[in-house]
């Protein structure tokens, strides 16, 4: 059965970074199902990202590409221009692209830690901020969506700039919803643990030691289907969240509630 009625996010305009990845291909499918408009950022080349698009049966008409590299300041600001072009206006920006690498902190290189934090820190401010100006400009009471992770607030091994960066993202989403609730726009987080797909997926079949600790770190007892980080998406852009701001929504398993070794 439906969770969400299928037109709770009607004429919603939301733009997502880094949407096709994983994680991403999941919450736009669930965006569409409840009738929201999308412009999905990636930066997949334009023929592989109309391939993932067709596969998935996007509707064309609700959903479009935009390819940017959101760390570089000029195409984030061209991507939330063009997306707020494409949606007519822009009610919702989910800044959701984002990137791990696993090493321990002794031999982490300074190259690796400028590209982690460069994506997950500065992408994520930079489209945020440029989102905020288009919503002032606009006079949308939009909101700013963070997709941040359960090690926002614990030191996970062997990926601390990954933490540094996403406990970074939760103050940067606290000061942005401080500064930007006078204008009625709204900040908030939401923060997945082990999840099914993507990134996670990906150490627990490379590399063993993260395996046998996120064998034990869920206590919930199974990985985090990608489905609930998108419930939780719907649920911060529609009316229900409306008077949340500053707050990270932690879908986790129970993953933070204690330490896994
Ligand atoms: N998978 C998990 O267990 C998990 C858990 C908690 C949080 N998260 C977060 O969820 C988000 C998505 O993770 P995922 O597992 O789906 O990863 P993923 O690697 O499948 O997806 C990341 C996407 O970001 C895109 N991307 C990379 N660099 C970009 C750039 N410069 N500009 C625009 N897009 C860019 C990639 O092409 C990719 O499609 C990330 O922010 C991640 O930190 C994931």
């Amino acid at each position: 059965m439906p969770v969400f009625s299928e037109d709770c996010l009607k004429g919603q305009g939301i733009l997502i970074t880094g949407g096709l990845g994983a994680i991403g291909r999941v919450i736009v499918s669930r965006f569409l199902e409840v009738s929201a408009s999308v412009a999905v950022n990636d930066v997949l080349p334009e023929d592989q990202a109309a391939r993932v698009m067709q596969e998935a049966g996007w509707d064309k008409a609700r959903c479009s590409y935009l390819r940017a590299d959101i760390t570089k300041p000029a195409e984030a600001l061209s991507l939330v221009n063009d997306g707020r072009r494409w949606l007519g206006r822009l009610d919702v920006a989910l800044c959701h692209a984002g990137m791990a690498h696993s090493c321990p902190i002794l031999d982490y290189s300074a190259e690796d830690w400028d590209k982690i934090l460069e994506l997950n820190l500065k992408g994520a401010f930079l489209v945020a901020q440029a989102a905020a100006r288009a919503m002032v400009a606009q006079g949308v009471k939009g909101k700013i969506i963070f997709t941040s992770s359960w090690v926002q607030d614990v030191p996970w091994p062997e990926i601390t700039p990954y933490n540094v960066s996403k406990s970074g993202m939760k103050m940067l989403m606290r000061g942005m919803a401080r500064e930007l609730a006078a204008k009625g726009i709204r900040v908030n987080s939401l923060a997945p643990g082990i999840v099914a797909v993507g990134m996670a997926k990906r150490q627990l079949d490379t590399e063993p030691d993260y395996r046998r600790r996120a064998e034990k770190a869920i206590p919930l007892g199974y990985m985090q289907p990608p489905e609930s980080v998108a419930d939780a998406a719907i649920f911060l852009c529609s009316p229900a969240s409306d008077y949340m701001t500053g707050a990270t929504i932690l879908v986790d398993g129970g993953c933070s509630l204690y330490p896994m070794d």
